[in-house]
């Protein structure tokens, strides 16, 4: 249960009719960890406002400089949202969760909605493909039959992003996915480890949900692709990517959510193959040096950047390892007793930091300094809404299939066929829609150059 800290409070009594007062936990005990995550949801929840007049559904405040937040971290969102429901039972945020998801789909049913396609990174669209695989892997309720299904988004996605005009032409890293979609973008030329992985993820979890060998030839050859080039080094470190022409120039910057979706999809193929021994080999390696890396002292780290600075993106990637983490521990059981006790530590030492906010317990981002750092944000609830749920997903039902007991209606064909950009020919001067969509390519342009930098520095 959660227990109200404040001193003050508890001097007067005041207990009972109080909100305020540090999270507080007790990790052995799943009703108590609910309670915290509860909590934690509903601080999250505060940094939303799509479902307020005036603002857009789907999305946190953004992106900069209108607010802190890209579109991805939305997407990012709402399946820590369906985490938590699944592994808590809580479906008091369902409409929010549902509504904001098929906001977001786009014409074309693909997570590709005109007012953020020109700034789409393919890991952005594929964040949002998560949580629609999420949906169909937890049983998630399946939106009106005239809507999107969860499937089918997903298949879309994928598909999309096996086209070859998303990828790089010849040489060394042929085949290998580009960062961004499109070339009038800082990244097109950036064949990186999140791109790759995203795309390595979804086809392994398509693979063992619907049976269909075409996915799980496509993410093997992603993940020796990232292999080969080195992305994955013999140590099974995981590095930020390379340019073309090559794909020679690694940039070692290590990030936690690379190594935690590689092993997330890792433990699909894993499962998949009813324990194949090559997806083995990659859990052992992937799952000993995240733990090295990512958990110094057992407690969730990210080395790249949280010595100095993190952004707003890094700042929710904890979250993501933890439960990815979680999730693995499900598909390959004997995973648990290696994970399962740092994932606890790691929670411990997140809870103990939420001292902060108006309310008293809002999170920060350090965990290993033990105190809040004066900071709250989206990501930093996510991150702890993470850890916590973490804990409870090895205890309830593992990803479903088509076979048991899956219902999202897919589609193999989803996705659209048309080269990226098609708006493009389309401009002629006096064209006002024209306008607006290479005004917006420029804004990006910027933007992305600006994240390109910081990734890539
Ligand atoms: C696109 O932007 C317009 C204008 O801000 C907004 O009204 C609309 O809801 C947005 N749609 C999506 C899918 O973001
Ligand atoms: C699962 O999906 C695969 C490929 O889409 C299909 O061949 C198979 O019939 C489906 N199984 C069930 C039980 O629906
Ligand atoms: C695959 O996952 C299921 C569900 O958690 C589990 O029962 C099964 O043992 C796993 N398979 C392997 C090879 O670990
Ligand atoms: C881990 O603990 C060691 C020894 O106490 C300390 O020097 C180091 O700074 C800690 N690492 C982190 C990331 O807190
Ligand atoms: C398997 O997936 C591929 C790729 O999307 C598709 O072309 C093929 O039709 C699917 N096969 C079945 C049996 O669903």
């Amino acid at each position: 249960m959660l227990r109200i800290l404040s001193p003050l409070l508890a001097t007067f009594g005041l207990f009972a009719s109080t909100a305020f007062g540090a999270l507080e936990v007790n990790l052995d005990d799943p009703a108590s960890i609910k309670a915290a995550a509860a909590l934690v949801a509903k601080d999250l929840l505060t940094f939303y406002h799509g479902d307020e007049p005036g603002w857009v559904p789907g999305i946190l405040p953004g992106p900069p400089p209108d607010g802190d937040y890209y579109w991805w971290q939305g997407g990012a969102m709402w399946g820590a949202l369906l985490d938590y429901r699944h592994a808590s039972g809580d479906t008091q945020f369902d409409d929010l969760i549902t509504t904001a998801l098929l906001f977001q789909v786009g014409p074309d049913k693909d997570f590709m909605p005109p007012n953020w396609t020109a700034s789409m990174g393919n890991d952005d669209q594929s964040f949002w493909a998560f949580s629609a695989m999420l949906a169909t892997e937890i049983g998630y309720t399946d939106p009106p039959p005239d809507q999107a299904q969860w499937l089918a988004l997903a298949q879309a996605v994928f598909n999309e992003q096996t086209h070859d005009d998303r990828r790089a032409p010849s040489g060394n890293c042929e085949w290998g996915l580009r960062w961004q979609v499109y070339p009038s973008n800082n990244g097109y030329n950036y064949i990186n480890t999140v791109a790759n992985s995203c795309y390595f993820n979804v086809g392994a979890r398509l693979a063992r949900y619907t049976g269909n060998s075409t996915y799980g030839d496509l993410a093997t050859k992603t993940f020796d692709l990232i292999k080969r080039l080195g992305y994955i080094s013999t140590e099974w470190d995981v590095y930020d990517g390379a340019h073309l022409p090559d794909c020679t120039d690694i940039n070692k910057a290590q990030f936690s959510y690379n190594a935690g979706m590689l092993l997330q999809g890792a433990a699909f193929m894993y499962n998949h193959t009813e324990g194949g021994a090559e997806w083995k080999e990659a859990l052992d390696g992937l799952s000993t040096r995240i733990l090295e890396v990512f958990f110094p002292n057992g407690t969730a780290f990210e080395p790249s950047c949280e010595s100095t600075k993190c952004n707003t993106d890094m700042e929710s990637y904890k979250g993501y390892l933890h439960r990815w983490m979680g999730n693995s521990i499900q598909l390959a059981s004997y995973l648990h007793d290696k994970l399962y006790p740092v994932l606890k530590t790691s929670a411990q030492s997140a809870v103990n930091q939420c001292t902060g906010g108006d309310n008293g317990r809002m999170c920060g981002f350090h965990w290993t300094s033990g105190v809040y750092d004066g900071a709250t944000g989206a990501g930093q609830q996510m991150d702890v809404l993470g850890a916590l749920t973490a804990l409870l997903i090895p205890g309830v039902a593992a990803p479903l299939t088509n076979s048991t007991g899956g219902t999202s209606q897919g589609n193999v064909n989803a996705g659209s066929n048309a080269p990226v950009m098609p708006q493009l020919a389309a401009i002629t001067v006096g064209d006002k829609a024209g306008a607006g969509i290479l005004t917006a390519i420029v804004i990006t342009g910027a933007l992305s150059a600006f994240a390109w930098m910081s990734m890539d520095g």
